[in-house]
């Protein structure tokens, strides 16, 4: 198998997983090529703790093994993340968006529940290429799982989800039917998904030549050690890039409204 093979049958598992996780991505998706559209991927995003055992560096081994570069690197200081996104020079492969949560700033509490999770792994799973789409690797019970989320939602949501994608994103850009993301957005509305509005629906303007919405993560039964609860899991997001001076469309991120768009898996509403 070549690189793009390899990728492509990467990104398959992980949509796979994902819409399945996620039945709102999957309805939207087939409203899209109902309506004549091919859809493309902006973005695919990985979340992870910065354990070095697991950190980000470690997540993105695979994709720089099969021709992912390191672009840029953003600093969320309130959620107290670290991200990067890489990119292939193939074109038709989506931007690798992976974070981290910096646990040197959360309490001695909060990082011994992480280092107790990690602990679990067998090691030599993070070696391999299918590292992102191991899924959870560990037990965890609901009570672990809520004082996590209670220091910080990121956290919470990787215990309880692992290593999956923690979302996909449609490329506004490659969608015929559409003339604005407000449509969409509108569209998406009317057949009742519910989008995050935290610093408006529509976060980024032209001129930052970037604009992305997202859905709010659907609530899904997710299975504890000790039982089920309803929990938000997974948010499809909507990217539209805009062209900069140079007449080449914006590949990067704007840090703040990533930041927003994280809160798609927030539990409070
Ligand atoms: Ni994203």
């Amino acid at each position: 198998m070549n690189s793009l093979q390899k990728l492509t049958e990467l990104f398959d598992r992980l949509w796979a997983d994902y819409s399945s996780i996620n039945p709102q991505a999957h309805a939207i998706h087939e409203l899209f090529e109902a309506r004549g559209e091919k859809v493309l991927n902006d973005h695919v995003a990985f979340r992870t703790y910065n354990d070095s055992r697991i950190n980000l560096e470690s997540m993105a081994k695979a994709f720089k093994k099969y021709g992912y570069v390191e672009k840029d690197t953003y600093h969320f200081e309130e959620k107290k993340l670290l991200a990067k996104y890489y990119q292939h020079e193939n074109a038709s492969l989506p931007k690798v968006f992976i974070s981290e949560l910096l646990m040197e700033n959360f309490s001695p509490d909060v990082q011994k529940d992480i280092k107790e999770l990690v602990n679990q792994m067998d090691p030599k799973s993070v070696e391999s290429d299918s590292f992102c789409t191991m899924g959870r690797p560990w037990k965890v019970d609901f009570e672990t799982y809520d004082r996590l989320a209670t220091a910080s939602e990121y956290a919470g949501w990787m215990a309880a989800f692992g290593f999956r994608a923690n979302h996909f994103t449609v490329d506004f850009n490659h969608l015929k039917t559409f003339k604005s993301l407000q449509e969409l957005n509108e569209l998406l509305k009317s057949k009742g998904f519910k989008l995050n509005a935290s610093g408006g629906e529509i976060k980024g303007t032209p001129a930052e030549c970037l604009e992305q919405s997202s859905t709010l993560a659907a609530q899904v039964d997710w299975e504890f050690s000790d039982g089920t609860h309803n929990i938000p899991a997974c948010y499809y997001e909507f990217a539209k890039r805009h062209p900069m001076k140079n007449g080449e469309l914006y590949p990067g991120f704007i840090a703040a409204s990533a930041d927003k768009i994280f809160e798609s898996t927030d539990r409070v509403r």
